[in-house]
């Protein structure tokens, strides 16, 4: 029997048992006509403006910071081979009880972003990082850790600067404002907000070419496409050395 199949066994009570049993829903996810998990933020929305492709066949796709899974999913439903990245355990959010009641075959890793590297788990064409970026200390070694794993398309959502900072109104300018523990929504998780210029030039000093931006409020989504530039990559390894990936 396979895993597909095994799910639709489960009856809708208890789906709606082991729903119930999940602490805390992050993301609205449809399991079965008529059954959609409580989650508390608007995934769908997000996945309508990241214009991904539709069919994924034969795409390898990488979801980092996935949560409780709506675009690894997703993705998976468009026909990707998708790995799922959290540093939670699948038990700890929604993942583990909304891949079982979709039969769901994503691979889920229990892993920091900082581990990842494309020696051990070969390269990507879709790389997601959606609203993960702002959790990240090391804003500049994670998007050098998502170039390494990239071999097509960055899918980049984060938490913005929503203000022109300049007082002179001029607000082409990089900026990346830090959070002091808590300061951002009384959450300790929270380190940085860029405004999307500084997103934009992070990104291509990290070998991507930007094909979209847009801001909405204080949220920035970028595309982007891998780039080589043998230049920007000397300067990267010489200031890091060999903790990151060349
Ligand atoms: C705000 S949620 C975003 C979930 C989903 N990507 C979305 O956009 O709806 C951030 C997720 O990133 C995970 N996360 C934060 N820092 C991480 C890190 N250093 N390594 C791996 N996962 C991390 C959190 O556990 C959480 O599930």
């Amino acid at each position: 029997m396979t895993e597909a199949t095994s799910s639709k066994s489960v009856p809708d009570d208890e789906a709606l048992r082991l729903i119930g049993s999940v602490p805390a829903w992050y993301h609205r996810i449809a399991v079965r006509p008529g059954i959609v998990t409580p989650g508390t933020t608007d995934a769908a929305s997000v996945l309508d403006r990241l214009h991904l492709p539709t069919d994924c066949s034969g795409l390898r796709a990488i979801d980092i910071g996935a949560r409780d899974g709506f675009f690894s999913f997703e993705l998976e439903r468009r026909g990707a081979e998708v790995v799922a990245v959290d540093y939670m355990p699948r038990q700890g959010t929604g993942f583990d009880v909304a891949a079982r009641l979709l039969g769901s075959s994503v691979e889920y890793r229990q892993e920091n972003f900082y581990r990842l590297r494309s020696a051990e788990l070969g390269k990507f064409d879709l790389v997601l990082c959606l609203g993960i970026l702002y959790h990240l200390p090391d804003f500049l070694g994670a998007l050098r850790i998502a170039r390494d794993l990239c071999r097509g398309r960055l899918y980049l959502e984060t938490l913005a600067l929503e203000q022109p900072v300049r007082a002179d109104g001029v607000a082409d300018v990089p900026i990346l404002q830090y959070f002091p523990m808590r300061e951002r929504a009384n959450d300790r998780t929270n380190f940085w907000a860029p405004n999307l210029r500084c997103v934009v030039d992070m990104l291509e000093d990290s070998e991507f070419r930007i094909l979209r931006s847009e801001q909405q409020g204080d949220r920035v989504l970028v595309v982007a496409a891998v780039v080589d530039d043998p230049d920007r990559r000397y300067y990267w390894n010489i200031a890091t050395g060999v903790d990151y990936p060349a």
